[in-house]
Order: C-alpha cells, then structure tokens, then sequence
C-alpha cells in the first residue's frame, strides 16, 4: 500500500519524540493540542519510557498520581504548568479548591480508562532489575487498588460490577457516535455559548474537530459538575450523560487482573481485586454483550438502553480476556466484516464501516488509532487468531512509519484516502510508545 505522500519515520525519530514531549517529570501527549500531561496515555508513555528510561518510566507513573484526590479519583488532566493553549483549563474545571482535590497540581474533575494496572504489571517485566522498582511499586500499588476501589463504590450505583462514565471525555473515544443520541437529546436550554473560547478548532482543521454545538454540551456537563461540588451521588441522580461503557470496563478488568498479579508478587492480600474482577466479568457478559448481533455494546443507563452502534471498543472484551472461544469468533467475524475490509483497508477502524456514522476522518468515528490497534492485537493472539494480529500489527507499524506519527489514520485505500493519512495532533506520543512496544516486547499482555 503506497501513498502518495510517504515519509519514513525510524525508531530514533520516535524515541526523539517522546524526548521532545517530555517536560522535566510528565510526557505531554502532543506540543500542539495537548500541552498537560493526560491520564491514560501516561500509562502508554510510561511503557515505552521502561524501554528507554526507567527513571523516567517511575516519574511519569508518579507525576499522574500527584493529581490523585482523597476519595482516588484520579483525573482526566493534570495541569502541571499553565498553557493558554488549551480549553476548558482549570478556570473551567474550578477544582483547585474543592474539599479532596489534588493538593500539588490543578486537575480537571473527570477520569479516564484505568490503564495503570496493566501498564504496571508490563512494566514489571523490564523494571525488576531496577534497584528503585521494588519501593517505587510498593508506593505506587495502593494508589492504582484505590483508584479502582473509587470506581467500584461510587461509579456502580446498582452495585452491577459496572461502573459508569459521566462525561465523553472519560471514555478516552472522545468523539465516538456512541454518544451522539445523549447530545442531541440534552436539554441546552441553561447552557452557555463556549464557541468563542475553543482553542482546538484553531489548532488544527476545524472540520476534523466537534463542532461548538458539541462543545456547549460538554461544558455544560462540567458546569453542572461544578454546581454540585463534584458530587458523585447528585451526578448519578441528576446528570443527563451515565454510560456503562465496554472500552473502559475492560480497561478495568484488564488492570485488575494486573493488580492481581502484581499484589501476589509483593506479598498482599488481593482478594477484595479479585472479587470485583469476579464481579465485572460476568457482568459484562451480562449486560454488553448481544446474543443476536454477536457483538459487545455499550449501556446508556439514563435511558436503560444498549446503545446499539459497531464500535472498535466492542474488542476490548478480548484484550481483557473476558470473552468465551465462542463469543472470541463472533467478533472476528465482526472484525473481518466490518473493520478491516481486505487488504486494501488499513486495520482497524474506529467504528464499523456498514455504521451510517462511519466517518474515516473524523477522530473516533473510523479512523485507526495505534491503542486500540495495539490492545486488539494482544487480545487476537490470546484467543488464537496470530495471522489476523500480524497483520493488525503490520497496519500499525507501516502508518506510522510512512505517514508519521500522526494521532490517528485515514483507514481507507490509496486513492480513496486523503493524500494526508495521519490526522488530528502530529508527534503524537502514544503513537510512538506503543510502536516502540511492538518493537521491543514480543510478550502477549
Ligand atoms: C484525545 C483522545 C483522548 C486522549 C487525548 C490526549 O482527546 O480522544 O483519548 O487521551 O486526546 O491524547
């Protein structure tokens, strides 16, 4: 597959990058859209740098959980050093002197998909033989089982085993249709026109990003976040956004199953991890997954509705290792279908091409992003599927090296595809650890 615009893109160059976004203890994801150091890719980054720099590995771990509050929760952003280039900033977000909030650094006052888990127990691998490992896991292992244990006693209302999102932005698919019906439903009548202060559309292509109606109802959540002081409780009651989602479950379960091992190793009791672990796996068997399609879908529990769309994080069961043989075929089928097309198709889209809101430029609505490619590869080789996963990572590493490393990838043919492939924020760090991960770590997570 040959495009016309084609660069070539070495280990070095992404090594540099991660250099280049490194800012004296925390990675920024991306110089140009994302100058704070963002949760979930902290837990990406940190992987690579146990390649490349193991002290920076721990300080990269470390800085995120500086942003951690009393009850665990840990948030979304972590504001380190101030940045005009961004929207919504603290000001927004106003968390700097509520009760329980971080006390070193500014945060904002939502989550995202708890990765520490299972980047910890990768990192284990490489880190063991580091004098500092064994003292800086001891510190950091109870933070990640409370972060978890926030999520189990004040995301679960019903006590399912399921907890909820309350915001796109914590899904870590911030544009996925998955949650188009919630915007469109919403009522806007008390929320503020926020079109004048975006900064992202100014960035990069306007047309790529959500448009200021979106942006009205995402600042409206936070807004109505802030009314209530954060109240987890007055949230689940009142909020119109409560997602039961598929990608951050399984990121919840995976991590567990890393907690677990990792606590056997430093001698602690795990039985309350595995409990909940119990606990989430049925459920998501449970309530995600749909005989008749053979797929996993997300709930929307305002509603008490599956929210019926294709999406890639219908894979993240695999990557968890939750699904049965049975249910590890369906989804093939589903990938083969759906995701991949042939040859011609770079692997994997977003979202399902046959979805009427299949978009392969719009971030999170089709095109490939290397996390999720990276999290379906590890779960196609557990349950058996090696040619498959090759071939997934194959895509993923032939993007970034011809086309840069891009946030996220054009998935359709040369020809069809826009001469630029690679999309949204350029240098982008993820992109480059978790190909340095392919490279550096044929072990199946
Ligand atoms: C985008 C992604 C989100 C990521 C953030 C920083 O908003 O949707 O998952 O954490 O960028 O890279």
């Amino acid at each position: 597959m040959i495009d016309a615009i084609e660069q070539h893109t070495s280990i070095e160059d992404l090594k540099n990058i991660l250099d280049k976004n490194w800012r004296d203890g925390y990675t920024i994801p991306s110089a140009r859209l994302y100058p704070f150091q963002w949760n979930w890719d902290a837990g990406f980054i940190a992987l690579a740098l146990s390649y490349t720099n193991q002290h920076r590995a721990m300080q990269e771990v470390d800085f995120m959980f500086k942003s951690q509050w009393d009850n665990g929760m840990l948030p979304h952003i972590a504001f380190h050093q101030p940045n005009e280039n961004y929207f919504p900033g603290p000001e927004v977000w106003k968390t700097d002197n509520l009760k329980g909030s971080a006390k070193l650094v500014s945060t904002t006052g939502i989550t995202q998909p708890p990765v520490f888990g299972f980047i910890l127990k990768r990192m284990h691998q490489q880190m063991q033989s580091n004098p500092n490992w064994q003292g800086f896991l001891e510190k950091i292992f109870p933070k990640v089982v409370a972060f978890h244990r926030y999520l189990y006693q004040h995301r679960d209302p019903h006590q399912e085993g399921l907890v909820y999102i309350q915001h796109n932005w914590e899904s870590g698919t911030d544009n996925s249709p998955l949650w188009d019906h919630i915007f469109e439903t919403m009522d806007v009548s008390k929320a503020r026109d926020v079109s004048h202060l975006r900064k992202d559309n100014k960035l990069v292509d306007a047309s790529e990003r959500p448009t200021n109606e979106n942006y009205k109802r995402y600042i409206h959540l936070i807004d109505l976040f802030v009314a209530c002081g954060y109240d987890d409780a007055t949230i689940a009651e009142t909020s119109p956004f409560l997602v039961q989602d598929v990608l951050f479950n399984s990121m919840l379960v995976k991590s567990n199953f890393g907690l677990i091992e990792l606590g056997k190793y430093l001698n602690l009791d795990v039985t309350e991890i595995e409990n909940w672990n119990k606990k989430s796996i049925q459920a998501i068997n449970d309530k995600f997954w749909d005989e008749t399609s053979g797929f996993y879908y997300a709930f929307d529990l305002r509603s008490n509705k599956r929210i019926p769309i294709k999406v890639s994080s219908g894979f993240m069961p695999l990557f968890a290792g939750v699904a049965s043989s049975e249910q590890a075929a369906s989804l093939v089928k589903h990938l083969t279908q759906s995701f991949m097309k042939n040859d011609a198709w770079f692997a994997c889209a977003s979202c399902a091409f046959d979805e009427p809101s299949f978009n392969p430029l719009k971030y999170w609505r089709g095109p490939v992003w290397i996390n999720v490619n990276w999290m379906i590869y590890h779960g196609l080789k557990k349950y058996g599927f090696p040619d498959m996963a090759s071939r997934i990572k194959k895509d993923s590493m032939e993007l970034v090296e011809r086309h840069g490393c891009f946030e996220y990838f054009d998935p359709r043919p040369v020809g069809e595809a826009q001469e630029k492939r690679g999309i949204g924020a350029d240098l982008f760090s993820w992109s480059a650890a978790l190909y340095l991960d392919f490279v550096y770590n044929k072990e199946i997570l």
